[in-house]
């Protein structure tokens, strides 16, 4: 299950994205916003993290610059949120650090590198080997 929201920033975004998510046939849950009416980044960060579950699930968190997004996402400690409007990055979340929800400032890219750094984060698996210790000793 993919996991979505935006704030108002990110609405019209989200709503590319999530028309993209389902001609990937991936599975969809639409967390809000539902409209450019003003709302609080934190509040659907929060939703949508609390109905995560680690191991299964992916989301993406988009705002004006996803930095709110993965500031709210990373407090929680089965989140491990990535930030960013290149693809190595992602890739390399992905690969090294087993994000599970990517952050996109609809504001610093465009639909199309939004969506490529959607695809690399959903085609990446995490490497594993010595990286996974290295992730477990995230949690504090
Ligand atoms: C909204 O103006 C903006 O602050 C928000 O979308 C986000 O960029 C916060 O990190």
């Amino acid at each position: 299950m993919i996991y979505i929201g935006s704030d108002h920033a990110g609405f019209l975004l989200k709503e590319k994205i999530k028309i993209f998510l389902k001609q990937q046939n991936e599975e969809v849950k639409d967390f809000g916003c539902f409209s450019e009416e003003s709302c609080d980044y934190p509040d659907i960060a929060k939703a949508v993290c609390l109905n995560l579950k680690e191991g299964q699930d992916k989301a993406i968190l988009v705002c004006g610059t996803g930095v709110g997004m993965a500031i709210v996402a990373n407090k929680f400690s089965h989140v491990r949120a990535v930030c960013a409007s290149e693809h190595y990055s992602v890739k390399f979340s992905r690969l090294h650090n087993n994000s599970n929800v990517l952050c996109i400032g609809a504001r610093v890219v465009g639909e199309g590198v939004a969506l490529e750094l959607i695809d690399v984060f959903l085609k990446t698996n995490f490497e594993r080997g010595r990286h996974e210790k290295r992730v477990e000793k995230i949690k504090i």
